[in-house]
């Protein structure tokens, strides 16, 4: 059996679970703190899903960019992939990981043109090796729209856990990219899905992201080793 058949279903029953469990909990969240954005999430898949349930919930305005928005039905507004990028102050890339760099350069790049571009895809093949072994999709996304500022960040554990990190004990997140204010816009982020300030690692550059998606080797394995993804990674000195 190949392993994305092994894995693929344990990853999506895992958003699964948690969009029910979201659906069911009471919608009292403190907006103290909270930078009200406009966030553009690219894909509608469960990580998509998750996402903008996730950051819905905690204050933001969300809408959904697909390739075909018309057949799509889903609680948020799911727009053309050019109309979602224009009206977010922060986008985030949540497509398929191998067809990422297609997507949203067929957006065009001066569309990004001073964007904040959350990466959270992981690109692989469908034989989950890695579809750029010696890059990675955010210094790919970075080169080709050389206006954005892409931050990797969010793909190195299930989506179950970036949006609720409470359910396991303290653990780490990263982030990479070239503007320190879009990391730090990043951080808020994070910041609004539960992570406490001190579990994000900033790892330098975009040149960094390469780091955390040769991680899903090993995050793939893990994932097989524990039967489950509810799982993470902690950096500890
Ligand atoms: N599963 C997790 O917990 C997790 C955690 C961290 C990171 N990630 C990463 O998050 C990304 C999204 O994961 P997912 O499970 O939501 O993926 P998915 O369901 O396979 O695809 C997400 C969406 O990508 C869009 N898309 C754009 N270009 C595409 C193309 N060429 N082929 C197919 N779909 C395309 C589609 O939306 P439209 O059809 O509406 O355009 C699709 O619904 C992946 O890169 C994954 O590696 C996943």
């Amino acid at each position: 059996m190949q392993l994305r058949h092994v894995l693929l279903p344990l990853a999506r029953s895992a958003n699964q679970l948690y969009l029910e469990s979201k659906r069911t909990k009471s919608s009292a969240y403190t907006l103290e703190r909270l930078q009200i954005m406009f966030i553009g999430i690219l894909g509608t898949g469960q990580v998509a899903q998750t996402l903008a349930r996730a950051l819905s919930d905690a204050g933001h305005q969300i809408s959904l960019g697909s390739r075909d928005p018309q057949s799509k039905t889903f609680e948020f507004p799911v727009l053309p992939l050019a109309e979602a990028v224009a009206t977010a102050d922060v986008v985030i890339n949540a497509t398929l990981g191998s067809g990422s760099l297609e997507t949203l350069t067929s957006i065009g790049a001066d569309a990004f043109a001073g964007k904040i571009v959350l990466d959270v895809a992981n690109a692989n093949t469908p034989a989950f090796d890695l579809l750029y072994p010696n890059s990675s999709l955010g210094e790919q996304l970075q080169a080709a729209l050389p206006g954005a500022k892409i931050v990797k960040t969010m793909n190195t554990a299930s989506m179950a856990v970036i949006t609720d990190p409470s359910a396991l004990g303290p653990s780490s997140v990263f982030v990479s990219g070239e503007d320190a204010g879009a990391k730090a816009i990043a951080t808020s982020i994070l910041t609004d899905l539960g992570w406490p300030a001190d579990s994000v690692v900033d790892l330098g550059d975009i040149r960094s992201a390469r780091g955390v998606e040769h991680y899903f080797l090993l995050f793939a394995a893990l994932m097989q080793a524990k039967r489950s993804p509810m799982f993470n990674i902690q950096v500890t000195q």
